[in-house]
C-alpha cells in the first residue's frame, strides 16, 4: 500500500501533487458514482488514499486505518458553525443549534447520555417480538402477490412504525407520521427546489405542533414511552428542554428510517444475488447477525461522513486549514483489502466484520443496536414467509441523496 505523499498544513494539495482525477462527484448526486462507488473508492484507497477532491472541495480519506484516527480525533469538530462550507451549514439551519450529531463535548456528551439508555442493546431487544409481529402484518399485505417492491412493502415502513411506537405515536396519527418521517429524509439533500424547500417546511411546522402537543400531554399524563422518557430523563440533576426533545425526535427520524429501509433493501437485494449464501443462511438461520453485519460491510446505507479542522493543522494525514472538512469514506473503509480479504466478496460467514457502517468514536450510531435487530428480524421473516423469493428483472434505481446508499424500489417475484 503506497504511503500518502508528504504534505505540511497550508501546503495546497494541488499544488504539484500526484493527483488521482476521480472523473466524477463524489456524492451520490453523480449518476455514475450512485450507480457503483466501488471502482473509484479502491482506486484511490490504492493510488491516493488522502485525496484532496478539486470537484467537491475537500480531502477523502478511503483507508479504514485512516477513517477510524479521523472517527477518534477529538480535537475535530462536527459542529457546522466550525465550517466555512455551504452544504453544511444547510443542513445544519434545518436541525437548528441542538441535534447532538453536529455537537461537540461537552454539549454533545450531555444530550446523548440523557437519550442512551433507551437505545442500548438490552432495552431494544424487548422490543423483538413487535417488529417480528409488524413485519408479519406488512407482508400479509402480499401474502398472495405474485410479486411486490421489498421497500414498498416491507423495508420502508418498518423502521417509521416502530420509531413512532417507541416514541408514543398514537396509532391513528401514523399516517401523519410517515409523511413527516419522509420529510426528515427529504431534508437530508442539500440541493432541494424551491417548492420541495416550502412542503418540507410545511411539514416540519406540522410536525413540530404535533410534538409539542405529544410532549405537553405525557407532562401531563406520563406512558410507558420514548417521549415520557425523555421529558423526566435526569442526569448529573440536568434535564432536556422541550426544544431538546422536539429536536432530538427529529433527528431520530432523520438518522434512522432511511438508512434502516436501506440496511433490509440491501440486505435482501445481496441475498437474492447470491443463491449460495442465501442457502447457507436458510440452512443455518443463525447466521443472520453475521449475515447483517456483512451487509452492513459491503454495502453501508451510510457511505461517508464528515468532521471539521478548528485550526489549521494536519489531521488523518491532511493538511487542512481552519474551517475546512475532511470527508471519511465508510463505504471505502468497509472495502479496504488490508483488513478485509476479498474485500468485494459477500461472505456471510467472514469473520471479525469490524465495520465502519455505523461510524466511531463520539458520534458512532446510537441506533445502531436497534437497526441491528430490525434488519434481522426483518429479513429472517421475509425468507421464512417467502421461500423462494426472487429479484424482478428491472433495471436498478439507487437513491440520489448524498452520503446514503440505497434502493428507490426493490421488485421482487414470489415463485411458484
Ligand atoms: C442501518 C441503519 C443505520 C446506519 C447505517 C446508521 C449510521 C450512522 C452513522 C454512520 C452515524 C455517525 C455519523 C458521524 O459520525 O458523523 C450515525 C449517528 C447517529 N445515528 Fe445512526 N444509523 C442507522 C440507524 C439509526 C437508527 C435506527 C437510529 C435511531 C432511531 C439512529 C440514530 C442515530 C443518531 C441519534 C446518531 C447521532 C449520534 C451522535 O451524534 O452521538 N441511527 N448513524
Amino acid at each position: 500500500m503506497p504511503e500518502p505523499p508528504p504534505t505540511s498544513p497550508g501546503e495546497r494539495p494541488d499544488a504539484g501533487r500526484d493527483r488521482v482525477p476521480t472523473g466524477v462527484e463524489l456524492t451520490a448526486l453523480d449518476s455514475t458514482f450512485r450507480a457503483d462507488p466501488y471502482p473509484v473508492l479502491a482506486r484511490l484507497r490504492e493510488r491516493e488514499p488522502v485525496h484532496y477532491d478539486a470537484v467537491i472541495g475537500r480531502w477523502v480519506l478511503t483507508r479504514q486505518v485512516d477513517v477510524d484516527r479521523l472517527l477518534h480525533d477529538r480535537t475535530l469538530s462536527v459542529d457546522p458553525r466550525k465550517a466555512n462550507e455551504g452544504t453544511y451549514m444547510r443542513i445544519f439551519e434545518r436541525f437548528g443549534d441542538f441535534s447532538m450529531l453536529f455537537q461537540d463535548p461537552p454539549d454533545h456528551t450531555r444530550l446523548r447520555s440523557l437519550v442512551s439508555k433507551a437505545f442500548t442493546s438490552r432495552a431494544v431487544d424487548r422490543l423483538a417480538p413487535r417488529i417480528v409481529e409488524i413485519s408479519e402484518e406488512l407482508l400479509s399485505a402480499v401474502a398472495t402477490a405474485e410479486r411486490f417492491d421489498v421497500i414498498d412493502t416491507l423495508a420502508g415502513p418498518l423502521p417509521v412504525i416502530v420509531i413512532a411506537e417507541m416514541l408514543g405515536v398514537d396509532p391513528s396519527d401514523r399516517r401523519d407520521f410517515k409523511r413527516w418521517s419522509d420529510a426528515q429524509a427529504m431534508g437530508l439533500n442539500p440541493l432541494l427546489t424551491e417548492d420541495e424547500r416550502t412542503w418540507l417546511e410545511e411539514q416540519d411546522a406540522e410536525l413540530e405542533t404535533y410534538l409539542r402537543s405529544t410532549i405537553a400531554d405525557r407532562r401531563a399524563r406520563p406512558r410507558d414511552d420514548l417521549i415520557s422518557a425523555m421529558i423526566t430523563a435526569h442526569e448529573g440533576g440536568d434535564q432536556l428542554t422541550e426544544r431538546e426533545i422536539v429536536t432530538m425526535c427529529e433527528l431520530l427520524l432523520a438518522a434512522g428510517n432511511v438508512t434502516t429501509t436501506d440496511l433490509i433493501g440491501n440486505g435482501v437485494w445481496l441475498l437474492l444475488r447470491h443463491p449460495e449464501q442465501l442457502s447457507k443462511l436458510r440452512d443455518d438461520p443463525s447466521l443472520i447477525a453475521n449475515t447483517v453485519e456483512e451487509i452492513l460491510r459491503l454495502e453501508s446505507p451510510v457511505v461517508q461522513t464528515a468532521r471539521i479542522a478548528v485550526t489549521d493543522m494536519t489531521a488523518g494525514g491532511c493538511p487542512v486549514r481552519h474551517g475546512e472538512s475532511i470527508l471519511a469514506s465508510l463505504a471505502g473503509a468497509n472495502r479496504d483489502p488490508a483488513v478485509f480479504p476479498e474485500p468485494d466478496r459477500f461472505d456471510i460467514t467472514r469473520r471479525d466484520v469490524h465495520h465502519f457502517a455505523f461510524g466511531g468514536g463520539a458520534h458512532y450510531c446510537l441506533g445502531a443496536p436497534l437497526a441491528r435487530l430490525e434488519a434481522q428480524l426483518a429479513i429472517t421473516t421475509l425468507l421464512r414467509r417467502f421461500p423462494s423469493l426472487r429479484l424482478a428483472d428491472e433495471p436498478l434505481e439507487w437513491r440520489a441523496l448524498p452520503a446514503f446508499r440505497g434502493l428507490v424500489r426493490l421488485p421482487v417475484i414470489v415463485a411458484a
